[in-house]
């Protein structure tokens, strides 16, 4: 039988010969072809980056999340015993969580970062809303910002510089304009407490100040006690209001209360302020996306009402983005809170991740030293928490990744949980080389 004409055409090019016939018409007068392409996100474009690679002995500095001695992710083991005991539940379903999410979740959370003896639980100053993570929380505490915040001057939120990528992106969906105060001394490759300090007092009035309660992502430097309290002494003077960022309690120190000192100091001292708090660092739950949005008020004779007209309106901003909170993530986190037993076992596994990254950044910083690699490398050890910012220039950085197949952010940010006694070797010859290259 003859082939027809069309039998050999894939139906793709078929449908392209056909179409080239029909002049392109929108139907609407949305035109498609104007959005233009967006970059690829710097973190996730670096995980898709890692995996592409094929090389065996490849080493991922790149995201936040924590990795066991192997390389391999961690489940907490406490995490597991919940998750056996939530599996187990014969009364365990599927329906909603309320608009504000589980609530024995919610108020374990305020407990647990401003302290079981928090003056503002006690007068009842802190609404709560579970939210989609960390991010979940920045975006609520952003958006409702947006809508509610009216300072007498310019209103503009203050990310310290550099601060986590998607803090930017997060203020500019809901335009609120972001300024930047300095942070990291290239030269100290500490806090720039200097710069930081002048630019919250020369922030205009009432500004939003933005700050990472503990373990400063992507720096790892923190201001220490005596320069939280200046900070805080600038900001009550100028009226600021702070908005914490904590992704790392108990991940930074090893203990929960120590990181979240800045937080409960701010809140001693009388502030009104919001915390963004999230659960995917310290509990491992990246994927479950727990997190939570609290908004406390200063102590005033009708701060029950404000915190409930408050709590009203962060209701409806939820109910309309996300309706309600994702549950599991949420429920395990709360079966580990509010048991004593697995709460002390979270407690030890944290010392589990937090020990071995400190270890980590102890023989990273010997063993620079021990090469003599050029410059200097305490602050290696000074950071603290899940990042190091290593001073390595963006250069640096691409010539590590293509000589030694090492992933990191091109601003020279390592996550210190991908390293381990098996790549840290190679990890530190490859900085050394790079250095002595191009000192
Ligand atoms: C990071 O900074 O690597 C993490 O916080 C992951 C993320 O969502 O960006």
């Amino acid at each position: 039988m003859p082939e027809s004409p069309c039998s050999s055409t894939s139906p793709k090019t078929r449908l392209t010969q056909i179409s080239a016939h029909i002049a392109p018409m929108s139907t609407t007068s949305f035109q498609a072809d104007t959005v233009p392409q967006a970059p690829e996100d710097p973190l996730f474009g670096l995980m898709a980056a890692f995996r592409k690679d094929t090389f065996e002995n490849k080493i991922d500095l790149g995201i936040g999340a924590y990795r066991d001695n192997n390389a391999k992710p961690w489940v907490l083991p406490v995490v597991k015993k919940a998750d056996e005991i939530l599996r187990n539940d014969p009364e365990l379903n599927h329906e909603y969580l309320p608009i504000a999410g589980l609530p024995s979740f919610t108020s374990a959370s305020q407990t647990l970062i401003l302290g079981a003896d928090s003056p503002a639980i006690k007068e009842k100053r802190v609404t709560s809303l579970q939210t989609i993570s960390g991010t979940g929380a920045v975006h609520l505490g952003a958006l409702f910002l947006s809508k509610f915040y009216h300072p007498n001057t310019e209103r503009s939120v203050y990310l310290s510089n550099p601060t986590w990528v998607n803090h930017h992106q997060i203020l500019s969906n809901v335009h609120l304009p972001a300024q930047t105060y300095p942070y990291f001394s290239a030269k100290t490759k500490g806090l720039d407490f200097e710069g930081m300090i002048g630019a919250i007092e020369n922030a205009p009035e009432g500004s939003i100040i933005l700050l990472h309660a503990c373990a400063h992502n992507p720096t790892g430097v923190d201001p220490t006690q005596e320069q939280w309290k200046e900070i805080s002494k600038v900001m009550q003077a100028k009226k600021h209001f702070p908005f914490f960022d904590c992704a790392y309690q108990g991940f930074a120190s090893g203990d929960l209360n120590k990181d979240a000192w800045a937080v409960r100091y701010f809140v001693d001292e009388g502030f009104e302020l919001c915390i963004a708090q999230s659960y995917a660092k310290n509990f491992g739950l990246y994927g479950e996306r727990a997190g939570c949005f609290h908004f406390v008020t200063g102590s005033s004779s009708d701060a029950e009402f404000t915190i409930s007209r408050i709590a009203s309106q962060l209701a409806i901003l939820q109910r309309s983005e996300i309706s309600n909170p994702p549950a599991y993530g949420a429920r395990i986190v709360s079966t580990v809170l509010n048991d004593p037993v697995l709460f002390a076992e979270w407690e030890a596994n944290l010392r589990t991740m937090s020990g071995r990254i400190i270890d980590m950044r102890k023989t990273l910083r010997a063993k620079l030293e021990e090469m003599g690699t050029p410059g200097t490398w305490n602050h290696i050890t000074d950071q603290i928490g899940m990042f190091s910012f290593t001073g390595l220039t963006e250069k640096q950085v691409w010539k590590i990744r293509e000589d030694a197949h090492v992933y990191m952010t091109k601003n020279g940010r390592i996550s210190m949980a991908g390293l381990n006694t098996h790549n840290i070797n190679t990890f530190a010859q490859a900085i050394d080389k790079v250095v002595r290259e191009t000192y």
